[in-house]
């Protein structure tokens, strides 16, 4: 039996590579002074109703539960950090700078990119109106990105502000219950035929399309990226205003990574939303904020497909997997003076493994030699010394058991 299409095992190696990029991600967040909150799996399916826009509406997982109410399972996890904010943020000093790695589900159709699960690193500033936060957001994500050996010539934030074209849509008179259709429009405009845009787009298609040629100007803008250059990260910026954002939610600065070669979909997405805590609030508790995700679906194949971002990766997991010392039992009668080392040395910190059954020393050095281990230690006639043999020189010494851990610590 296979998993459910667009869902994965993670076999070992899987969960290494995991494990690398969420160990980055938690590292990069942690020096821009985010901290990582997290939430339920499955919310109430009018959290998203009321709050995510159609496009995600129409990919929930959604069910009735056994108390016969109407729940699905998270598909991001904007929805709820505005939900946890609007009834805890008096506990807390404001900016928040919060992250969070969900697993999140959608039902897509699985291609290359897109799967009906994923991992998403969330990272959320709120309660900071000024154009710096938006800076220091984008400054992250690029530098999220950059942690995993990529470069300006790999990758690219395209920024932008949904104002040019909420602006657009006022002047032009569309009622605003009609706004959130036309911006997923624009957004998909890039992905689809330019007939097909315009036929949706009717009569606003001439200046939609006379904004999208002629690409758009803003102060704001211009700020974020003189912040960026400020930074010596505008090399990895450009202002597009293409970039609309499929998510009902957005109402400032919005901005998506995408990789320079235009091969894969987008890494990452976020923007400002200074209107959704309030409208999930009782009080009306109006707090500005603004958000990124990125997937570890696109960013794990543009590692793939990356000689050094590759080599990167394969170092650090086979060092994460490596164990110290393996414990070779070249006499059975040895086997609980081994024990008691080992219990010992892992007391320490070393990590140790050894043959649960009788086996022939030269099948042992060879396990020894597939798990990484730097150092061997023989139990056999030489007993109360053991043999200490460093695995990478092939050089070996007696000494007496009872000195190993002092040796050991020596040499480490
Ligand atoms: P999003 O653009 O829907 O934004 O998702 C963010 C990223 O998640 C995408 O750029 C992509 O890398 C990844 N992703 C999305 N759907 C899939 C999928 N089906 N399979 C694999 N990867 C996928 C949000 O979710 C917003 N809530 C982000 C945000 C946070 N805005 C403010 N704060």
């Amino acid at each position: 039996m296979q998993p459910l299409t667009g869902f994965r095992d993670f076999l070992p190696a899987d969960c290494a590579e995991r494990n690398y990029i969420f160990a980055k991600w938690r590292e990069a967040t942690r020096r821009y002074g985010f901290i990582e909150y997290d939430g339920p799996l499955l919310e109430e399916l009018d959290l998203y109703k009321k709050k995510s826009g159609d496009e995600i509406v129409r990919q929930l997982y959604e069910f009735v539960d056994k108390g016969q109410r109407a729940v699905a399972l998270r598909p991001e996890m904007t929805p709820t950090l505005a939900r946890i904010i609007a009834t805890n943020h008096r506990n807390f000093r404001k900016p928040l700078k919060w992250f969070s790695i969900p697993q999140v589900f959608r039902y897509e159709r699985p291609q290359r990119g897109r799967l009906r699960e994923h991992f998403q690193l969330n990272c959320d500033i709120i309660g900071e109106s000024s154009a710096e936060a938006d800076a220091e957001l984008i400054a992250l994500a690029i530098d999220v990105v950059r942690a995993f050996g990529f470069g300006a010539n790999d990758f690219v934030v395209r920024i932008s502000d949904r104002e040019f074209w909420t602006e657009l849509l006022k002047v032009e008179g569309v009622p605003p219950e009609r706004w959130e259709e036309v911006l997923q429009t624009i957004d998909k405009s890039e992905r689809e035929a330019r007939t097909k845009t315009m036929e949706r787009l009717g009569a606003l298609a001439g200046p939609v399309f006379e904004i999208l040629e002629k690409g758009g100007e803003s102060t704001k803008l211009n700020e974020i990226i003189d912040n960026l250059r400020a930074r010596g990260l505008s090399d990895f910026a450009t202002v597009d205003v293409r970039i609309v954002r499929g998510l009902a939610y957005y109402t400032g600065v919005v901005f998506e990574i995408f990789d320079r070669a235009g091969k894969f979909r987008a890494i990452a997405g976020g923007g400002r939303y200074d209107q959704l805590i309030a409208q999930l609030s009782d009080n009306a508790v109006s707090l500005s904020a603004l958000g990124f995700a990125m997937g570890d679906v696109v960013l794990g194949e543009m590692i793939h497909e990356n000689a050094s971002a590759l080599r990167q990766l394969e170092v650090s997991v086979r060092s994460d997997h490596a164990i110290d010392i393996y414990v070779v039992i070249a006499k059975e009668e040895r086997r609980a003076a081994a024990l008691a080392v080992i219990q010992q040395l892992r007391d320490q910190g070393y990590g140790l493994d050894y043959p649960m059954t009788p086996t022939k020393v030269p099948r042992q050095f060879q396990t020894a030699e597939q798990l990484g281990a730097h150092t061997a230690i023989l139990f056999g006639d030489e007993w109360p010394s053991v043999a200490v043999k460093n695995l990478a020189t092939g050089e070996q010494r007696l000494i007496p058991h009872e000195e190993l851990l002092t040796h050991l610590t020596a040499n480490r």
